[in-house]
């Protein structure tokens, strides 16, 4: 006979919602094992299974409203296995019938088969159970806890591991017989935070994309898989801020214009990126707290003395970022013969291995792309990375007239735990105003 479990007596509360369900189709209970955690404005309850047996079919989920007397779920009730397990009255107020027979008994289990009316029972509220009918069988519930594994919590420690997003079977309790406590809750925590090999995500579900259309499957290079594991780490990380400001260039692109002719003829290509290169050399020099990395410890700034610039390729296969040493060392035609150098090797995969490493400071330029402005991942464990957008001829009013000037879009991410925001800003003035007026860069 299938034994219907409804919501039992829990007291005044109403419309009671159901934050957990713990037991699933198919899984054998033991009587008083919990099955579901409801949850009032003052308390969570757990109401336990009124008998052994396999759960048919579970009627609530997680979110629902319930009330007493609601269905919860069937069970296909089973014999007791241990000795012990003998029928226990529901309560002493209440008076018990007596145990069916055994021959009644069995008549019940052939019985089984046929469309018998199920049993209702009222599982059990905090202290005492209730039976809906008085048929036989109601004295074969047992309320013996059969040793299943359980959580043992108070509503407090429930609604505190919920706002957590601890899952309570994980966590051992240290309380009277296993019970879970606050403090428990609170070192599993900690000892995740400090093991944060062992942090997971919230993960985004994996659809089946083709049962809306047409799909294609496109292997991703491993360079692409490496680069979106550094951004991913680098993002997860750093808290990045971004300052944008905007360098005036008409000067600097007139220079740069008349020597790229000249320079075209020895194979030297003259773009904006060396000058970037220098002037941020300068800019580093001037404010060294962006030349640096953040010791593990969070004690000291790791201030570098040597200036390597990492220079953000895009090839077939993905971003690479090869190094540009000794940035401080070259002049703007070294620097420009050296990117396009990198530029080229990364895009024919000829980088060697140590053209990928010691950068101290990252340049990411989409200017020969196009874009207005950008928010650039920085290359952890540096502290800033710049992004440069496409330079525009705009109207500037020079306090008489609008005149035309080049304007190079300029976006400055940094690691607010090293730097401020003051300094960024500062930073990035200083590097537009050396940009304009390329002179200050032998000062
Ligand atoms: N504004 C306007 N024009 C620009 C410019 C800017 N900021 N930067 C470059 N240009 C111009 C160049 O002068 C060149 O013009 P020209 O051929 O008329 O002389 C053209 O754009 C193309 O330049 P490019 O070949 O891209 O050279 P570069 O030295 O500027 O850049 C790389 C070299 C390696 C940085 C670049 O090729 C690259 O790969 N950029 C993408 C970086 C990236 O993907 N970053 C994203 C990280 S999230």
């Amino acid at each position: 006979m299938t034994v219907q479990v409804l919501i039992p007596d829990i007291g005044e509360a109403n419309d009671v919602e159901v934050i957990e369900i713990l037991v699933s189709q198919g899984e054998t209970v033991e009587a008083d094992a919990s099955l579901v955690v409801l949850e009032s404005d003052k308390a969570s309850m757990e109401i336990p299974s009124p008998t052994r047996g396999t759960v048919a079919r579970v009627h609530v989920s997680v979110g629902d409203n319930v009330d007493e007397g609601d269905l919860l779920l069937e069970l296909d009730p089973e014999p007791e296995t241990e000795a012990g397990n003998e029928p226990q009255p529901a309560s002493e107020s209440e008076p018990v019938p007596e145990p069916a027979p055994e021959s009644e008994k069995e008549n019940e289990n052939e019985n089984e088969q046929e469309s018998e009316p199920a049993l209702e029972i009222a599982a059990e509220p905090p202290s005492k159970i209730r039976a809906e009918s008085s048929d036989s069988g109601v004295t074969a519930i047992s309320l013996k806890d059969k040793g299943i594994p359980q959580v043992h919590a108070g509503p407090a420690v429930r609604k505190q591991a919920r706002e957590y997003g601890v899952q309570l079977l994980s966590v051992k309790g240290t309380g009277h017989q296993g019970r879970i406590l606050k403090e428990d809750i609170q070192n599993y925590v900690a000892d995740r935070l400090n093991n944060s090999s062992d942090q997971t995500l919230p993960t985004i579900p994996e659809v089946d994309f083709s049962r809306f259309g047409e799909i294609e499957l496109k292997a991703l290079p491993k360079i692409r898989q490496v680069s979106a594991r550094n951004l991913h780490r680098s993002w997860l990380n750093i808290p990045h801020v971004t300052q944008f400001d905007e360098a005036d260039i008409t000067d600097l692109e007139e220079f740069r214009k008349q020597q790229s002719s000249e320079l075209a003829e020895e194979g030297v290509k003259l773009t904006p990126l060396a000058f970037l290169i220098k002037a941020s050399v300068v800019a580093l020099q001037k404010f060294p707290q962006f030349n640096a990395s953040i010791q593990p410890d969070f004690k000291h700034l790791i201030l570098k003395k040597y200036f390597n610039i990492g220079i953000a390729v895009e090839t077939e296969e993905g971003l690479v970022v090869p190094v540009l040493k000794e940035a401080d060392k070259k002049g703007v035609i070294q620097l420009a013969k050296d990117s396009a150098d990198l530029a080229s090797q990364a895009r024919n995969r000829k980088l060697p291995f140590d053209a990928m490493q010691g950068a101290t400071f990252t340049i990411s330029s989409l200017g020969g792309i196009g874009g207005t402005a950008f928010t650039p991942i920085i290359n952890a464990p540096e502290v800033a990375i710049l992004g440069v957008s496409k330079a525009r001829v705009s109207p500037v009013f020079n306090g008489e007239s609008f005149v035309p000037r080049t304007i190079l879009p300029l976006a400055l991410s940094y690691d607010h735990r090293a730097i401020d925001g003051a300094e960024a800003v500062r930073m990035l003035r200083f590097l537009a105003d050396v940009l304009s007026d390329m002179r200050r860069v032998i000062l």
